[in-house]
């Protein structure tokens, strides 16, 4: 028992938030809250100037990563959830047809389907094949006269898949819809350029790939994009306007932002900036190269594509012998290792995968896990397993 409680923590969900974030993120938060926690405004005293300025920095450093049509552009959020609600009941009018896809977490396929439900939108799920992969022809094939939005994750968050948003993206143009990418698995992970690739609209958390605390995200608003706001309120500016203002991206942040985690998210951009996305991701998608072999070998089922280039670095499998909530409970309680199971807020694409109900258990390696973490879990899962 004494051995158990000395060993140090694996932490191995960092598709639901990263840990730990880099020494950079932590001296920072540190450094803001004891010298600039203002209320940010631009009307304001100088602490209050300070904070503005670190949220612009913030939309500078956001813009030159996925290259944006501007950093005001870019509308600070809670989580890509909130994100995602800001852009889907924001730009969707009654009647409007929908593209989505069976990938989707329930950020993006709840709020489809409570519209759905209420007879406001009608949508269409395309299916992925087996890897985890959706056809962009089948994406044309959706279309009606109706559609209005192509709504899709980047990358799945149960299987790891990238998925060929820049086609996507260039149909959902020459079709004149508007593109709607969530990049909660990509954004740091994965090169994103938002006018190459034909997105209007790009959802992301701060909290995941970008290394800020957790309380940060990002909506990216496209020209294309016209939004209605759902939070209205101060903005820190001109108070004398009877409504929201309506330039961006004081428009659609109304009250107080979170600066704080904002101040930690710019200094987790620049980790990324300095490593590179591409270098990042290559890192974890070995440590689950290593992972999937071991797993092999113990018999376990790996889920999704095994092609190095066409994944993100999170990994899904499941045993025949034991549930996945239960494998993941002892090697949470017993060998002190973090990895999510269930469903993953993905409930689409584990009934296509044949993993419905139980789930699957999830393993997402970040930057400071080593190849010595993969063998400890591989170790823990040969004495459970045996
Ligand atoms: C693909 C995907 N979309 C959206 C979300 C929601 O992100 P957040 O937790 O920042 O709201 C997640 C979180 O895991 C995700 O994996």
């Amino acid at each position: 028992m004494a051995m158990k409680l000395s060993m140090s923590l694996v932490y191995l969900d960092n598709a639901a938030t990263s840990f730990p974030k880099p020494e950079s993120v932590y001296q920072a938060l540190d450094r803001f809250a004891r010298t600039a926690l203002a209320n940010p405004g631009r009307a304001g005293h100088k602490m209050a100037l300070q904070a503005e300025q670190e949220l612009d920095t913030g939309r500078h450093l956001l813009n030159q990563l996925f290259h944006g049509q501007g950093p005001e552009r870019f509308v600070f959020t809670l989580n890509c959830t909130d994100s995602l609600n800001m852009a889907l009941k924001g730009v969707l009018r009654e009647g409007d047809h929908v593209i989505t896809t069976d990938l989707e977490h329930n950020s993006v396929s709840r709020p489809l389907r409570a519209m759905e439900l209420s007879g406001f939108i009608t949508v269409t799920r395309v299916a992925s094949d087996r890897d985890g992969l959706i056809d962009p022809d089948a994406v044309a094939e959706a279309i009606t006269g109706k559609t209005r939005l192509v709504a899709m994750t980047h990358a799945s968050n149960v299987l790891g898949t990238i998925q060929p948003v820049a086609e996507i993206g260039k149909i959902a143009r020459q079709h004149d819809l508007l593109f709607l990418v969530d990049a909660a698995q990509t954004a740091g992970a994965v090169p994103i350029d938002v006018q190459a690739m034909f997105i209007d609209l790009l959802a992301f958390p701060g909290h995941k790939g970008l290394f800020g605390p957790t309380g940060t995200g990002a909506l990216y608003v496209g020209p294309r994009a016209r939004l209605r706001p759902w939070r209205e309120g101060g903005t820190g500016g001109d108070s004398s306007s009877p409504t929201q203002p309506a330039e961006l991206p004081y428009f659609l942040e109304g009250g107080t932002p979170n600066v704080l985690g904002v101040a930690g998210l710019n200094a987790g951009i620049r980790f990324v900036m300095e490593r590179g996305p591409d270098e990042l991701r290559r890192h974890e998608v070995a440590l689950t190269d290593q992972l999937a072999e071991g797993l092999g070998e113990l018999g376990c089922r790996v889920f999704g594509c095994r092609d190095a280039a066409r994944r993100v670095g999170t990994l899904s499998f499941r045993t025949e012998t034991m549930a996945a909530g239960d494998l993941a409970a002892i090697l949470d309680a017993e060998f002190q290792i973090a990895v999510r199971p269930g469903l993953h807020c993905a409930p689409y694409i584990h009934k296509a995968q044949g993993t419905f109900p139980d789930g699957t258990v999830r393993v997402s390696p970040g930057p400071f896990n080593t190849a010595a973490d993969i063998e400890r879990l591989l170790g823990a899962l040969k004495q459970i397993l045996a």
